[in-house]
């Protein structure tokens, strides 16, 4: 096992057997399962082969160094300190593909993300912030036949590179790339998508961002439904949203350390 991936599962471990007892009871089984197959690796042949196909079109786009033009709509353009009028409108700049690619989650967390989707049984699923759609990828795999994944991207130029990925990976599952900042596209795709299954919330990284997706999301969700936070340690404003997100929703909250997962009531 390479080495990041062994540092995601000591890192992963420590928090689920910390998990409080109360959730883990409250916890729907088909999310333990998904989380403990994830931490020992449990994986059907199918499973194996799907995420197999997924990493060698990682190593190949961590090895592209064309370079493209990046819009950015988050918290990455106000940490390189652009003023938020120009971070509305977004901020350009040119990206490696190779160094774009290290924004997409490992193979670890992608693993998880295909466990929560398939075991739960999820078929409207929304992701925000697609990237080149390697987390994308992993979520379309485990859908089902009549699934359907909306995956939202904010920067053109990435998102044609996501659409050739899933073109690529997964050619036999309904998924649509919204181009767009999400402040201007959540609405629409909330209400082609309702009742959601699944979220995966993983661009802007912004805690009143983040929490007023959570707020805009939550009338449009799935009872018992799924929303998965990424990077909640990423800045203290990012744990912040996530302390305000769990102490007032009505669900069970997860805290796995990168990443946050909301079972709602
Ligand atoms: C961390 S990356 C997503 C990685 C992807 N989920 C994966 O694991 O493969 C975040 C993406 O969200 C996009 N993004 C961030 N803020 C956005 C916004 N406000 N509107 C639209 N897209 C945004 C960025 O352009 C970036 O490609």
């Amino acid at each position: 096992m390479p080495l990041g991936q062994k540092f995601d599962t000591l890192k992963f471990a420590w928090r689920f057997f910390w998990l409080p007892k109360a959730a883990v009871a409250d916890c729907n089984s088909q999310i333990m399962r998904a989380l403990s197959e994830t931490l020992w690796n449990v994986a059907s042949p199918r499973e194996i082969a799907r995420a197999s196909t997924i990493e060698q079109h990682r190593s190949a786009l961590a090895q592209n160094q064309r370079e493209v033009e990046f819009l950015d709509f988050g918290a990455g353009a106000r940490a390189e300190g652009y003023p938020s009028q120009d971070i509305d409108a977004g901020v350009g700049s040119k990206r490696r593909i190779s160094e774009i690619t290290l924004a997409s989650k490992s193979p670890f967390w992608g693993r998880l993300l295909y466990k929560i989707v398939r075991l739960t049984g999820a078929r409207n699923c929304v992701e925000m912030g697609t990237s080149l759609a390697i987390s994308a990828s992993y979520i379309a795999s485990a859908l089902p036949r009549d699934g359907k994944l909306i995956t939202m991207e904010g920067a053109p130029a990435v998102a044609d590179i996501a659409a050739d990925t899933l073109r690529t990976l997964v050619p036999d599952r309904e998924v649509e790339i919204c181009v767009g900042p999400f402040q201007d596209t959540l609405g629409d795709v909330l209400e082609k998508m309702a009742p959601i299954d699944f979220v995966f919330i993983d661009g802007h990284h912004e805690q009143a961002a983040t929490e007023g997706y959570c707020r805009q999301l939550l009338p449009h969700m799935q009872r018992r439904g799924v929303m998965v936070f990424d990077d909640i340690r990423w800045s203290p404003q990012m744990l912040l949203a996530w302390k305000n997100i769990s102490n007032s929703i009505a669900g069970t909250c997860l805290d796995l350390g990168s990443v946050g997962i909301v079972l709602l009531a």
